[in-house]
């Protein structure tokens, strides 16, 4: 495939304080070269027969293919940030902000520390949305090659020299000032808008229990952080804890296959919270027993693994 150049979305002579001269080499030389890069590496990796191509050419040409379309798409993320005023934030902007940095204040100051870190070096800064959490975060990356899997970036200043080397010599923090005087808060913000839209990555179903309820292993530590009334149950198979060699901190553990066994021991008035090795099958048909006998029971999502992963207290199992 070929990629097509992408027009100048921004409007030169209205920036303030950075010249169409400067805008105008960075498009035409950075950019543009960027994109020619691509679609040259575009037409060898076509050319290539992957069958009989070394695999490390293939390689080679996949990994220069990926630091070209991150220019390309890069540069027009950050002509697409400038030609607005930049202090001037729309209120849903702004409020997203405030949500996921404390203040716009505070993103503002981390946003140009970030920027400034790179002067004399080459990389971008990014405000960029993740799906997976529904928050924006700010990101550096050096080079064209570091992004956040799944993120979407929605604001970019472009740290290489060659972005204000032309008005601002080596003064990189003049540049940083100059460009957040130019931020267009109203496409930032219809990004943003698109951002949102994209669903975060399907989440674990388990089918066959929809109406158990499930808690989180965060939910878990911050009951037994408070001190609140828990009766935890690990509830791991016997073969499985016969090799296991801790189990979690304030847990007990009883065998799932005995639970008529146990069930008078648990009291009915305290929450009960039990789990297996990932939170898949037998923890939560343990807490489905216990709530047909009318307890108060939930599984542990993750089970063991997921708490030993949250870096949960274990102690040794006897
Ligand atoms: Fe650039």
């Amino acid at each position: 495939m070929r990629y097509n150049i992408a027009p100048l979305y921004c409007r030169p002579w209205t920036l303030n304080g950075i010249t169409p001269r400067l805008i105008e080499s960075h498009y035409e030389n950075d950019y543009g070269s960027a994109l020619n890069r691509l679609n040259a590496i575009a037409e060898e990796i076509e050319a290539l027969d992957p069958a009989t191509a070394p695999a490390r050419a293939i390689s080679r040409l996949k990994r220069d293919e990926a630091a070209a379309l991150n220019s390309t798409l890069l540069h027009e993320l950050y002509f697409a940030s400038l030609g607005g005023d930049g202090r001037a934030l729309p209120e849903e902007m702004a409020g997203a902000i405030a949500r996921d940095f404390g203040s716009v204040q505070r993103w503002r100051q981390e946003f140009i520390a970030l920027a400034e870190a790179l002067a004399g070096g080459s990389g971008w800064v990014l405000l960029t949305y993740v799906p997976r959490d529904g928050r924006l975060v700010n990101q550096s990356a050096e080079d064209h090659s570091q992004s956040i899997s799944g993120g979407i970036p929605i604001l970019a200043i472009d740290m290489y020299e060659h972005a204000y080397h032309l008005d601002f010599g080596a003064n990189a923090t003049a540049y940083v000032a100059a460009f957040m005087r130019n931020i267009d808060w109203a496409a930032v913000q219809s990004r943003y808008r698109n951002a949102v839209k994209v669903e975060p990555p399907p989440k674990l179903v388990q089918r066959q229990w929809p109406e158990l309820p499930a808690m989180t292993v965060e939910e878990v530590k911050a009951m037994l952080d408070a001190g609140q009334p828990i009766q935890i149950i690990d509830t791991r198979p016997r073969h499985y804890t016969t090799r296991a060699q801790d189990i979690m901190e304030g847990a007990v553990w009883r065998d799932p296959e005995r639970v008529d066994e146990w069930i008078g021991e648990i009291s009915k008035t305290e929450p009960v919270v039990t789990f297996c090795v990932y939170g898949f099958h037998i923890g939560c048909e343990t807490a489905e027993t216990l709530r047909k006998a009318g307890f108060d029971a939930r599984c542990m999502a993750g089970g063991h693994y997921a708490w030993k992963a949250k870096k949960g207290a274990v102690k040794l199992f006897e």
